[in-house]
């Protein structure tokens, strides 16, 4: 079972992960990230560092989903293992369908064609929403800004988020993101061990 949590840059998605490590551990599930499950993920982080061309940069994401798909979440999906990652194929989606505007025709087409026939779709994605302005505010007290966390870009990306779950509704579970983190953390873990539960119940029929 493969379970991703989405959200633009500061919504508390890799807070919650830390949570559910601890809440879920009885289901011992295997928690990973994208961008940098692998070493391909090195060459990504060179490449939002450096804001290298915009095609590059999405061709690395893709090729870290590869490396990511491959090496951890094919092999534990094989064991049984619930695996919950902190970002997936929808990051694409939504942030470089913002970066490719003008630079390819259809982004967004583009990105799902380059995924569809060997991607894994995620079985459920909680996405975190919430105002981008406050979203910004609690970015604030990082250092070193990557170039997506910028206003204009972050609203976009939280639109395409809002996009994608609409046209694939039984997938997505949108979680407010300004509620309080120990409420969230519960909600989410109740939803996968219900979602976990059902997928057992239907693989022993
Ligand atoms: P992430 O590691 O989640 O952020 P942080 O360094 O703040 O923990 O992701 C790094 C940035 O990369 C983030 O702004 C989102 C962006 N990103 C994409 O643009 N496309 C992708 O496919 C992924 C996985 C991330």
């Amino acid at each position: 079972m493969l379970i991703t949590l989405e959200g633009i840059d500061g919504t508390g998605k890799s807070t919650l992960h830390a949570a559910l490590a601890e809440s879920l551990a009885d289901l011992n599930p295997l928690f990973t990230r994208e961008p940098g499950a692998t070493w391909v993920g090195d060459s990504v982080r060179r490449a939002i560092a450096e804001q290298i061309d915009p095609v590059t940069e999405a061709l690395l994401f893709v090729a870290d989903h590869a490396a990511h798909l491959a090496t951890v979440i094919r092999p534990a999906l094989a064991q049984g293992q619930i695996v919950i990652s902190d970002r997936y194929m929808d990051s694409r989606y939504a942030y470089q369908s913002v970066t490719l505007e003008g630079v390819v025709p259809h982004p967004l087409a583009w990105l799902q064609a380059l995924h569809n026939g060997w991607t894994i779709v995620p079985d459920t994605t909680f996405l975190f929403i919430m105002p981008v302005d406050a979203a910004l505010e609690r970015l604030k007290a990082k250092n070193g800004r990557e170039h997506f966390e910028r206003k204009e870009i972050l609203e976009k990306v939280q639109k395409n988020y809002l996009e994608i779950a609409r046209a694939d509704p039984s997938r997505f579970i949108i979680i407010d993101a300004l509620k309080g983190k120990e409420e969230i953390a519960k909600f989410v873990a109740a939803a996968i061990r219900q979602i976990a539960g059902s997928s057992r119940s239907r693989h022993r029929r």
